[in-house]
């Protein structure tokens, strides 16, 4: 089940989603954060956030709404409490980062050079530049481009760009993020979505838009892998959106993923990641693959005759 994302290498593909398990000790309980391919962290900024006003989430069917605008300790109390806590338990740590502006993204990555236990670097690019009228970097390819540049001239660690879904042509945003030195990408963030409630008939969330996820986008998501591994094929993917089980797991690989985020579906099975993991290992030996690495963007090939 060994897998690599650029230059890190992985006992297995199955790691948690940003924002969906904050650093893993709240997953600690139902599974060990070291039999992961890693823990990726809450997307943390420089200071502490307190997020939205409530509500800030919302069901939907086969998914949910959030809001919860990037909540978080600032990355002063992340090196302080969080990182340590996974290095001492041997877990792999992918950090997601996230900026209001170039230089916070840069900063926040400087600040974590030689964190113990850090392997790679999630660039958020689904949040607002403060300097652009709030426009959001992963929908602008040049904005996209400049938070890489700046995030790999002062990081050694790989680092890969999580991109939105919400644009025209994810394919060139993807080729941009490469082009300024990403060494991979997570594919996909949330979409953006609104519920109302016919009672109060105003929107249910107080930020009235929130990120759509789980099972509702991954026919999205894995749309998303496709087309950027066809165009991009050398470029290591991490493919996520509402993987609940080993064979949603397995579609992603199918299609370009190296590996895969599961996020939603901790909510109401803490223990989804091992449980995908192995349903994913099952499902791959039920198919004949040596290993996984075989798998990995198959369903581009032609079929045998
Ligand atoms: C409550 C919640 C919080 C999230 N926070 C973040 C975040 O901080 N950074 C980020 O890059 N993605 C964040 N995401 C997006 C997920 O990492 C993931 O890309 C998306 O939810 C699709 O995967 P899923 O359907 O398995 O949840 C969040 C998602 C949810 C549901």
């Amino acid at each position: 089940m060994a897998t690599s994302l650029a230059a890190v290498t992985l006992g297995n593909p199955v790691l948690t989603a940003s924002g969906c398990a904050a650093a893993g000790r709240e997953l600690a309980p139902f599974l060990d954060p070291a039999h992961l391919g890693a823990v990726v962290t809450k997307s943390v900024m420089l200071r502490p956030r307190s997020g939205r006003a409530t509500p800030r989430m919302a069901e939907t069917p086969s998914g949910m709404l959030n809001s919860i605008g990037l909540q978080g300790p600032g990355i002063d109390a992340f090196l302080a409490h969080d990182l340590p806590w996974l290095a001492e338990r041997g877990a792999r740590a992918v950090v997601s980062i996230a900026g209001g502006s170039v230089g916070e993204f840069a900063e926040v990555a400087q600040r974590l050079v030689g964190a113990p236990g850090l392997a790679l670097l999630e660039v958020n690019i689904s949040c607002p530049n403060v300097a652009s009228r709030g426009q959001v970097f992963a929908c602008d390819p040049m904005a996209a481009a400049d938070v890489v540049r700046a995030v790999k001239a002062v990081t050694t660690v790989p680092v890969f760009a999580k991109l939105s879904p919400d644009v025209t042509d994810i394919v060139a945003i993807a080729r941009s993020c490469v082009d300024a030195g990403a060494d991979g990408l997570s594919l996909i963030n949330t979409l953006l979505g609104t519920v109302i409630d016919t009672d109060t008939l105003r929107p249910v969330l107080t930020g009235i838009t929130g990120g759509l996820s789980g099972p509702a986008i991954r026919p999205v998501a894995v749309r998303c892998v496709w087309q950027v591994h066809a165009a991009l094929p050398g470029v290591p993917i991490l493919g996520m959106g509402g993987i609940l089980t080993g064979l949603d797991a397995l579609q992603f690989v199918l299609a370009g993923a190296s590996a895969v985020s599961v996020g939603t579906a901790v909510f109401h099975d803490p223990s989804a990641p091992t449980r995908v993991l192995a349903e994913l290992r099952a499902a791959l030996a039920a198919r004949g693959f040596p290993q996984l690495t075989d798998a990995i963007g198959l369903a581009h090939r032609e079929p045998h005759r």
